[in-house]
Parts: C-alpha cells; structure tokens; sequence
C-alpha cells in the first residue's frame, strides 16, 4: 500500500493539520553535545502519538537495529551502512579488527609526521563525501590552532587545485588522494596536476609524497602508490557517511589524533542516544519528524541551515549533499514512487550574513522555508558583546519568522511617521510579515571536536529516519551516474568526432568546442 493511503499517514496529515499554532509552549530535547529547541515546529500530543503509530507502521524500530548491526540498509547495492561502527568505542565484531586496525595506522602515520616535523602542508584531493566532510571539520575546528595548513581542492576545473597549492612548498606537503572508488574523475585529473607540481619543483621521489585513501586498494596500487601509504575504507559505508573513516585522516593531521579520537566520540554519543532515547526524546528522531511534517504535508519544498557561527560556514554544503543524495529520490524498496513529497532542497548560509542575502525572501516571500538554526552558547575569541550580538540576531530571526508582523501592527508604526493617512495604508501594505514560519534551533556549549561529532551524527540520523519514514534508501545515489556517463560520451566525442545524438544546443556546443581545440 502507497504510504499516502495509509492509516498512519493519513492520521498523521490530519493531527498536524490540527495541530495548536507554533511557538505556544518551550519544546526542548537534550542529547549528547547539544540542546534541540522544537518550540517552533508543529506539536501536539495527537501529533506525538499519530508521528509514533508512523513509525511503527513503518518498521523504525527494526530498520534502526539493521543500521546498528551492519544489516542490509542500503538494500539497492546490497550492502550494509556502517558510519557508526567506524566510531564505535567498540567496533562490532565482524569488522572490529579492520576499523581499529587502519584507526590505528591512522594514528601512527600522524605520529610519525609529527615526531619527524614532516608536512607542514596537506593537500587533500577529493569530492563529495570524499571532501566535504574533511573540509568542514578542518575549517571549523582549525581555531584551537592547526598543526597543519590543509588546503582542499575537490573541481575538475585546474584553476581550484592551483588555488590549493598556491604558496603551498611541494618539498614539504602531503598529498591525499581521497576516492573511495578510485575512479572517480575529479581526485585522479587533480592527482595528476598535483604529481606534476611536485616534479616540475624537483621533489626527487614525489609518489613518496602521496597517500591514497580509498575501498580499491587495487587501483591506488596501480597509480603507483605505496602499499603503507594506502588507508583502507570499506563498501560497507557510504562515501558522504565516511569522513569517521580514514577520509578523516585530513583532520588529524591539521588538529591531532586526539580531536580526531573527540570528534568521533562525540558521535558515538549521539549514536548511543540515537539508539536507545524514547521517541519522544530522541533528538535525531523528532527533527526528522518535524522536517517530514513541514516537507510532505505542509509542502515547503526547500530547508534552510543557518550555522550562526562562521566556523560552521560549509556544514551548508556537507547536509547539501547528505540530505540531497540521501532523500533526493522517490522509489521505495518495492520500487514503487514514494507518493508523499521526499527530501527538500537543502540550502543555507552562515548568520548574520544570511539576513543580508537571502531573509527578505525568508520574511515576505510567499511561502518561505523552515529553517535550522545552530548557535554555540560559550565563543571562542574574547568579543563577548559581539556574541551577545549574534546570538541576539539569531534569536531575533527565528522570533519574528514566527510571530510575523499583522497589517494593524505595522500601520501602527507607518502611522508614526507618515502623516499622510492613506500613504500609512500602502506603506503598512509592504510592511506585513505572514510570519507562522517554522524553525529550529540547535545549541552547543560551544564548537569543539565532542560538540561537532554530535551535530554531525544527529543530521546523519535523522536522514537515516527520515529515509525510513518515506519507504526510501538514504544510502544509494543512483541519480549520479547517468551525467558521469553522458560526460563521457561527450569527451569521446571531442576526442574523436562522432555525430551522436544530442539535443540541438549539446551538440551545438560539442561542434564549437571541438572546432576550437581541432584549429588549436
Ligand atoms: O557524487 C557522487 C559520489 O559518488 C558521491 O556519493 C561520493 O561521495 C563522491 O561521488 C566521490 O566518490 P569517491 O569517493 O568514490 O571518489
């Protein structure tokens, strides 16, 4: 049965539809690292018990232990996914010796970087799962100090990876290639500028400056690298669920072993609350409820992220792709189209610079989008007013998306200043905020490798619930491959010209580019 005829779901449109107005009651959930604030999503105890009765039907409690105990959750490419072994304090058995064995080696090839004074700079090649994760820990933690100045580069276009090694010292920089397939083109095409970098600048041996972090071991191998310069992950977890993983190796080598040992702590926590919280207390449960409340049956198409924290500023792109190549489909595990709007566009910006980007459209526009707003409680620099500021500002942002602003209020204020009564009428017309905007806000006691693995759990589980909740695998992404092969088709294309089939402006551009690089 399509989960729109269901009895769950039907019960669940009709308590959220009445549903009392948001905001009326504080709405708080503590759980490892940080504070949930729900007070402005829908709430009801009818709501509470029709979100529980949905879950139920559609089998959490068992899909859960799957996830936990390496059960098949990607069910399309048959595989487990495992993220929460690879922080477990206690790996399960079946892969414990592996994840503790490269955990290790890990910690050992840092080690020994260090003792040596070895690699002042990193240059990490990789995309997608296989960057973001890396960058945003790096970036957001590099306050206490970095060891390491690590640059990313992740493009295709060479002018990203010249950025990355520009001012960098070929003589005294690591490079990763982080893929785990290998194949991927983006980390291989920068590999080969990265290698020539390190040539052209006499480094003697520069493949004994590369590591590769990857599941084809086979293929680093055949790039030439180093058999102890190769870290091992494993298909048993998704690429934009790895950054626990050896991809993190990025992380330890800029900021220690032991942020690298926190941050996965920290999501071990947020793993354990996960598991074991009541429904109504689960942190990562009840976001995902709310956001498959305001997505499948309030029809908000998108989700802001607001990091009030600038720190925080590629979390964006890191839930981008979590959220968007997780629940960015419609077919349920019998194939069959979800029939309930799925995952939502996910964007966002850091505050206060959204308020000057993108708040007028969030304020006044139609229908607007929920936002999730993060803020830490304690900063990291002496300003403390100017973190009163911030917080303020945050506070200030989600209070008045959801209170609005009714025409009598803000003739009250033209009325004020305008003493033509009827130019009060039209201006007070643009004044008007619909306001009813739903919004979260995530509080951590401040940003630290402990705090930050949470936050990063939490998101991941509450996809993973959401992903439950529409019947659909948050863990493949078969919508990727079919670009990456017309990609290929295309350069076969300007390699040796063909007139294959193509719309008119494809191949319009095929012939130009092709003229061009055949008269070059
Ligand atoms: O974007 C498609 C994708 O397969 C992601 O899922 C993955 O994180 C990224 O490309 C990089 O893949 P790999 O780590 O295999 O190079």
């Amino acid at each position: 049965m399509p989960l729109s005829n269901s009895p769950a779901w039907q019960e669940f449109i009709a308590a959220t539809r009445s549903a009392p107005k948001r905001g009326e009651q504080l709405r708080l959930i503590s759980a490892p690292g940080l504070r949930l604030d729900l007070s402005a999503q829908a709430y009801s105890p009818a709501l509470q018990k029709a979100e529980a009765a949905l879950l139920a039907q559609q089998g959490f409690d068992a899909a859960r232990a799957r996830l936990f105990d390496g059960g098949n959750a990607n069910w399309t490419e048959e595989r487990a996914a495992w993220h929460t072994a690879l922080r477990a304090p206690e790996p399960p058995a079946m892969v414990a010796k592996a994840v503790l064995a490269e955990r290790e080696r890990l910690r050992e090839f840092v080690r020994k970087a260090d003792a040596a004074g070895r690699y002042g700079c990193v240059l990490h090649l990789g995309i997608g799962g296989s960057d973001w994760g890396p960058r945003l820990v790096t970036r957001a933690l590099r306050h206490g100090g970095a060891r390491r100045e690590v640059r990313f580069a992740s493009n295709v276009d060479s002018h990203s990876v010249a950025d990355a090694m520009s001012r960098l010292d070929p003589h005294d920089t690591l490079v990763i290639v982080a893929s785990k397939s290998f194949t991927t083109t983006e980390p291989l095409a920068n590999a080969e500028v990265a290698m020539n970098w390190l040539r052209d600048a006499g480094v003697a041996d520069p493949i004994k400056q590369v590591v590769a972090v990857t599941a084809n071991v086979e293929a680093a191998l055949n790039l030439g690298i180093l058999p102890d310069h190769i870290f091992q992950i494993w298909d048993w977890v998704g690429g934009r669920y790895s950054l626990w993983s050896a991809i993190g190796l990025p992380i330890a080598l800029a900021l220690g072993n032991d942020v690298f040992d926190q941050l996965l702590a920290g999501a071990a926590t947020m793993d354990e609350h996960f598991r074991t919280a009541p429904i109504e207390e689960n942190a990562p449960v009840q976001l995902a409820l709310a956001g498959v409340v305001n997505r499948s049956v309030l029809g908000y198409d998108s989700l802001v992220i607001a990091p009030y924290d600038s720190r925080l500023y590629h979390i964006v792109p890191w839930a981008q792709q979590l959220e968007m190549e997780s629940l960015g489909k419609v077919a349920t595990a019998d194939g069959s189209p979800a029939g309930v709007p799925t995952g939502p566009a996910v964007w966002g910006m850091s505050g206060t610079d959204c308020q000057h980007t993108f708040f007028q459209w969030m304020h006044q526009d139609t229908a607007g989008a929920p936002v999730d707003f993060i803020l830490c409680e304690q900063p990291a620099h002496a300003y403390a007013r100017h973190h009163e500021l911030l917080i303020a500002n945050c506070l200030a942002q989600r209070s008045a998306l959801l209170r609005g602003k009714t025409y009598e209020e803000a003739l009250a204020e033209t009325s004020a200043t305008e003493s033509d009564p009827e130019r009060a009428r039209l201006l007070a017309r643009h004044r008007v905020h619909p306001g009813g905007r739903p919004s979260s806000l995530i509080v951590l006691p401040r940003l630290e490798a402990y705090t930050l693995g949470a936050l990063l759990a939490l998101y991941e589980h509450k996809v993973f619930t959401q992903g439950v909740i529409w019947g659909i695998n948050p863990f493949d992404q078969w919508g990727v491959e079919f670009g990456k092969a017309l990609a290929k088709s295309i350069m076969h294309e300007l390699d040796s010209p063909q007139a294959t089939e193509q719309d008119p402006s494809t191949r319009y551009w095929i012939d130009a580019i092709a003229r061009r690089s055949s008269a070059s």
